[in-house]
């Protein structure tokens, strides 16, 4: 199979940038990491990548495909090249390139350390040498947090990272959710207060990328959305993340619409909003932002109400009552009512 790729070089001294086109005869089963291997083996010993299990296991594979974060090592080569589709191979975003395709993972590291990823639990052992059992149903609920490999897709694909760097992010979060949703853990209170505050769980701006590119469907946003849930059952409201979610709700209610010039007041104070009205003006002025007065209000409010009524029924406070997807008014009638406490 003939295979043709330009692959992001760039050279460490100068600083310098291009794409180099790589043309070579593959197996017709060979996937992108064969390709780079072979490139290396064959055609040019200089180029550099990482890799380890060749297995999706690792995580140290990824790399961006035409602007796409995905693991080397799982993406079929035939299928990037089909239609003679040449490529573009470059590295993982929102960190800095060492060389080539290899990044510096350390900030990464960083705020993963910032969220401090360990369990502290508080109960006493049963002792007799007995271990503490928690049970499968209850470990369910972060199960797919566990299945992260660190490869990065979900840093390199967040936005909100571009914007703001020092925004913990899908992964960093994703790892505190893993802990907060632990049965085990017993210091939630100021672990969600310090996730709640700046650079935290409302920095997020729900693009859901990181849920759509993950190579291990971990789903970080939605961990993001348990985070933020637990922060409102535990209390923890104060941060301008926390009451635009509250009002979010709250004009769903009582217009069955979002009131967007309500929606700054109520999330940003009068103090503040005031030095918007500028901004609101030429937004007006664009057809982008409607006048405050008179109140737009949802001529059927029902379903709107309804909605609200049967979640609240269901009495799933915090992370369990985080239905997401398109498909959300499938799943609320389908979820579990949470289980009653179980001895640790
Ligand atoms: Fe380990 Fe790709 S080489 S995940």
């Amino acid at each position: 199979m003939q295979i043709r790729l330009q692959i992001q070089r760039s050279d460490p001294a100068s600083g310098e940038t291009r794409l180099q086109l790589y043309e070579l005869e593959a197996r017709r089963e060979a996937t992108l990491l064969d390709c780079l291997e072979q490139i290396k083996d064959e055609l040019d010993g200089t180029l550099a990548f990482r890799r380890s299990c060749r297995e999706g296991i690792c995580g140290s594979c990824a790399v961006r495909i035409d602007g796409r974060t995905a693991l080397a090592c799982r993406t079929p080569a035939a299928e990037l090249v089909a239609g003679g589709r040449i490529p573009i191979i470059a590295p993982i975003g929102n960190l800095p390139v060492v060389r080539d395709l290899v990044v510096e993972m350390e900030p990464m590291w960083q705020k993963m350390r910032a969220v401090e990823p360990f369990l502290r639990p508080t109960s006493e052992a049963p002792g007799d040498g007995r271990e503490t059992v928690v049970s499968p149903a209850r470990l369910e609920a972060v199960r797919k947090e566990a299945l992260c490999i660190n490869c990065g897709a979900c840093v390199s694909e967040c936005d909100a990272m571009t914007v703001s760097p020092e925004f913990l992010g899908p992964h960093a979060l994703a790892k505190a959710w893993r802990l907060v949703g632990d049965p085990r853990e017993q210091e939630n209170a100021p672990r969600l207060k310090r996730l709640s505050g700046e650079h935290g769980i409302w920095e997020c701006t729900r693009c859901y990328l990181c849920n759509e590119r993950c190579p291990k469907g971990v789903d970080p946003r939605d961990a993001i959305a348990k985070l933020g849930a637990e922060a409102f059952a535990a209390g923890v409201t104060r941060d301008r993340g926390a009451r635009h979610a509250r009002w979010f709700v709250t004009s769903a209610r009582t217009t069955g619409w979002l009131r967007e010039s309500e929606l700054v007041v109520k999330t940003l104070g009068i103090a503040v909003s005031v030095t918007k009205i500028p901004l609101a003006l030429r937004l007006y002025r664009r057809g982008k932002a409607p006048l405050p007065l008179p109140r737009h209000k949802a001529s059927e409010l029902q379903p709107a109400r309804e909605l609200r009524r049967i979640v609240a029924g269901q009495d799933r406070r915090g992370a369990l009552g985080i239905v997401q997807s398109e498909r959300i008014l499938e799943r609320i009638e389908l979820v579990r009512a949470p289980e009653p406490e179980e001895e640790l």
